[in-house]
């Protein structure tokens, strides 16, 4: 790890045998608008990447779908070889159709192919980790997750994968799947305002299982509290900082991925996220979810 990795906000995380910056980046935001397609600005999404790995990052978030398989081939571009540091999750589970959905995609076929594409498009021979991607756009679903994880698994046994987890979950799929194969990441939306998962957050940190909230800053509407922007304000901070900063010390298992296609924003972001803040500020962010 550089020197950098070491000093990032947040430090360092466990996910199996694999050392990551509690820092990541989350690259869903480099394809073009809806996630569909190239970016508007190629050259600038590259940007992004080779930042995020000079700022010391060594973990990245991504998804076959996408663009689809935009974004993986972008961060193949940028960052291959890979330094030995860098750690990249992807999901599979969903695709996309001509209107921009994310339908369901988990018959065991659909998996493999998942899972082969996204061998192909980062030019890997094995993915660090990936996780199986339940439920649908509007959240996680009840249900049996045992048939495509036990694909998972398969995939995993013939060393194509090396950790598992499990995204837009509910607690049930997080048990059942833990109790098929161990996992080591649950990625889940999660923010300051939005905190369905407290409980499952300190089950899994009681666990040393890692929590990954996905739109940590609100995901394409952009978090507002009043309260939030008072916090901000007394600390001459931006929202963004202090919704970061605050997901750092929620619990010492979140690793945080917010996404950004502009390198200004992803400086700001890893400066930000180093904010710290009295037990006073925190008392008065935990009441804006609750
Ligand atoms: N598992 C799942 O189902 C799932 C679902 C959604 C997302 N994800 C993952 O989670 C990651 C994070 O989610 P996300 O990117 O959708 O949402 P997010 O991190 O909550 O927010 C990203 C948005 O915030 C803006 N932003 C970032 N930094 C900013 C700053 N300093 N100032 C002003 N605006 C800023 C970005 O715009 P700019 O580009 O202009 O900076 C972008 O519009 C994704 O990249 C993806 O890897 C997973």
């Amino acid at each position: 790890m550089n020197t950098s990795s070491a000093s990032l906000p947040g430090g360092t995380w466990t996910l199996g045998d694999l050392t990551v910056t509690r820092f990541g980046y989350g690259a869903m935001q480099l394809a073009g608008p809806g996630v569909m397609g190239p970016p508007a600005d190629h050259d600038g999404a590259l940007a992004v990447l080779r930042e995020a790995a000079d700022l010391g990052i060594t973990h990245i978030d991504t998804a076959g779908a996408y663009g689809p398989r935009v974004t993986n081939r972008l961060i193949r571009e940028a960052l291959h070889p890979y330094a030995e540091s860098l750690h990249i999750v992807t999901k599979v589970g969903a695709v996309r159709d001509e209107q921009g959905g994310w339908p369901p995609a988990r018959r065991p076929e659909d998996l493999r192919r998942a899972v082969h594409e996204n061998l192909e498009d980062l030019g890997l021979d094995a993915l660090d980790v990936v996780n199986l991607r339940l439920g649908d756009a509007q959240g996680p679903r009840p249900g049996s997750l045992a048939e495509p994880f036990e694909t998972l698994v398969e995939l995993q046994q013939q060393g194509l994968i090396r950790h598992l987890g499990v995204s837009n979950a509910t607690a049930e799929q997080v048990a059942e799947a833990q109790a098929i194969a161990p996992i080591v990441c649950v990625q889940n939306m999660y923010n300051l305002a939005y905190r369905q998962d407290d409980e499952l957050i300190d089950d899994l940190a009681a666990k040393g299982i890692a929590y990954v909230p996905f739109f940590p800053l609100g995901g394409f509407t952009p978090l507002q509290s009043t309260a939030l922007s008072a916090v901000a304000a007394r600390l001459g901070a931006t929202p963004m900082s202090v919704a970061l900063a605050w997901l750092l010390r929620r619990s010492p298992n979140i690793l945080l991925i917010p996404g950004t296609s502009s390198v200004a924003h992803l400086r700001e972001n890893v400066a930000g996220a180093g904010l710290s803040l009295s037990d006073e500020e925190l008392a008065e962010l935990d009441k804006i979810g609750r």
